[in-house]
C-alpha cells in the first residue's frame, strides 16, 4: 500500500535533487573542509557556497550563518548562548519544546522566563510581550509560524518591540522558512532558527542566524569551526543538502507551487467542514502557513484517529513528534482555550512538495468513514463529556 505522507511538520522527504547534490560528499569528496590540502579544500568550497544558499533564503549574510545539527541545537544555542543566570527571558506559550524545556532549564540556573498567552486564533499579542518587559529582560524568543497550527506570529512588530527596549530578539522560524517569505531584516531579528529536514533536506542539519555583533557565546568547546561559536568537523554531506534544499525553497516561494498547497489545504478544510459533524479547523481566522490544517474532530480520539488512518496508508499526527506519545493534551491548542478533551481529538495535516492533489482527495475519501467508525465504537456520555475509546 502506498502511503499517504501528510507529516510534513515532522520531517520532509529529502527531494532527488537535494540527494544528488549530496551524494558525492559521502564519498569522493570526503575531506575536512579544515585541512589545508586540496580534497579539504574542495569541501570547504561546498560548505562556504551552501552558506551562501542558506543565507540567500534569510536575506542575510553568509558570515551570520551559524550551521547547527538542527532547530533543537539552534534554539539551545539562542537561549543559552545569549542569557545569563539574573537575566530575564520573554518567551510564549506556543513554543516547541526546543524552547520551553530551554527555558524550564534558565529557570533552573536563576534566570526568570514570561510566556505570553496566545488569543483564541493561536496569535501572541505584540502588547503583552510589551508589558512583559522589564529592566532586566535580555532576550525575547517568539516563534515564527506555529507547529502544530501553522499560525503565523506578529513577529515584525515584536521584532519593533524588542528594538524599542533594547532587547536582543530571536525568533524559531523553523515552520516558516520555505512556507513564507523570510526576511532577518524585516522581521528585526538578532537571532533566527532554521532546520533543514522541514524543507526537504536532510535530518542533522541547521542554521542559526547571528546578526552581526550578536554576543552569542558558544554552548560547545573545540575546535575554530563556525568562528568557533559551534566548534565541530562539520556534516558536509548535510549542510550541502541544507544548501541546496535553500535554493529549492526560495524558488518555491515564487514558482505558484505554495499556492497549489494553499488550495488542496483548503479544499480538505472545506470538505471535512462540509462532510463530517462537529469538527472544526484550529487557528482558521488567524494568519497560517500554506501547508499546516489542525482540525478537531470532536468524539473522536486523536491518537485513534492517527492509527486508523495509518491502518488506511495515511501519515497524519497529532501534532509535535518529539512529544507524540504524551497522553497529555496538546498544551499549544490549550493555551488557545480548547479543552482537553477538544485538543486530544485534533490532529494535524501538513503537506509537503512530495504531495499531490490525488492524496488530499484519497484522505477526503476516506476521513468522513474512518471518523463515523471509530466516534461508532467509543462510548459517549454526553452528560459528562467524556469520551471513552474502547481499543
Ligand atoms: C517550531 C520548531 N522548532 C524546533 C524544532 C526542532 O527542530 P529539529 O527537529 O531540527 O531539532 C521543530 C521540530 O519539529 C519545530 O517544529
Amino acid at each position: 500500500m502506498a502511503i499517504v505522507y501528510l507529516d510534513n511538520n515532522a520531517t520532509t522527504p529529502v527531494l532527488p535533487e537535494v540527494l544528488e547534490a549530496m551524494l558525492p560528499y559521502f564519498s569522493e569528496q570526503f575531506g575536512n573542509p579544515s585541512s589545508l590540502h586540496a580534497c579539504g579544500q574542495r569541501t570547504l568550497a561546498a560548505l562556504k557556497q551552501s552558506r551562501i544558499s542558506v543565507a540567500a533564503l534569510l536575506g542575510c549574510r553568509a558570515t551570520e550563518i551559524i550551521f547547527t545539527s538542527g532547530g533543537t541545537e539552534g534554539d539551545n544555542l539562542a537561549l543559552l548562548g545569549m542569557v545569563a543566570p539574573g537575566d530575564h527571558v520573554i518567551t510564549s506559550a506556543i513554543e516547541h519544546s526546543a524552547i520551553l524545556k530551554t527555558c524550564l532549564y534558565l529557570q533552573r540556573i536563576g534566570c526568570q522566563v514570561t510566556h505570553v498567552g496566545v488569543n483564541s486564533g493561536g496569535q501572541v499579542e505584540p502588547d503583552e510581550v510589551r508589558r512583559a518587559v522589564r529592566p532586566n529582560t535580555n532576550l525575547i524568543s517568539i516563534m515564527m509560524a506555529n507547529n502544530e497550527t501553522g499560525v503565523l506570529q506578529p513577529v515584525e512588530e515584536i521584532g519593533r518591540i524588542a528594538k524599542e527596549a533594547d532587547v536582543w530578539f530571536h525568533t524559531d522560524a523553523v515552520q516558516a522558512a520555505g512556507k513564507v517569505p523570510v526576511s532577518v531584516e524585516q522581521i528585526g531579528c538578532d537571532l533566527l532558527t532554521i532546520s533543514a529536514h522541514k524543507i526537504h533536506g536532510p535530518q542533522g542539519a541547521g542554521a542559526l542566524y547571528v546578526r552581526r555583533g550578536t554576543p552569542v557565546h558558544p554552548q560547545f568547546h573545540g575546535g575554530n569551526q563556525e568562528n568557533s561559536r559551534r566548534p565541530g568537523t562539520e556534516n558536509i554531506p548535510g549542510i550541502v543538502g541544507f544548501g541546496r534544499a535553500c535554493e529549492i525553497a526560495g524558488r518555491g516561494l515564487t514558482d505558484g507551487s505554495l499556492e497549489h498547497i494553499r488550495l488542496w489545504r483548503d479544499k480538505l478544510e472545506a470538505a471535512v467542514l462540509q462532510q463530517i459533524p462537529e469538527t472544526g479547523v484550529n487557528g482558521a481566522g488567524a494568519p497560517r502557513v500554506a501547508n499546516t490544517s489542525n482540525i478537531y474532530f470532536d468524539h473522536a480520539g486523536g491518537d485513534s484517529l492517527v492509527v486508523a488512518l495509518d491502518e488506511r496508508g495515511i501519515a497524519a499526527s497529532r501534532g509535535a513528534a518529539c512529544t507524540n506519545g504524551d497522553a497529555e493534551p496538546s498544551s499549544i491548542l490549550m493555551a488557545m482555550g480548547l479543552s482537553g478533551e477538544r485538543s486530544r481529538s485534533s490532529l494535524r495535516f501538513s503537506i509537503g512538495k512530495t504531495n499531490t492533489e490525488q492524496d488530499i482527495d484519497h484522505l477526503i475519501s476516506v476521513l468522513p468513514e474512518t471518523v463515523r467508525q471509530l466516534r461508532e465504537s467509543s462510548a459517549f456520555d454526553p452528560a459528562s463529556q467524556k469520551v471513552v475509546t474502547h481499543g
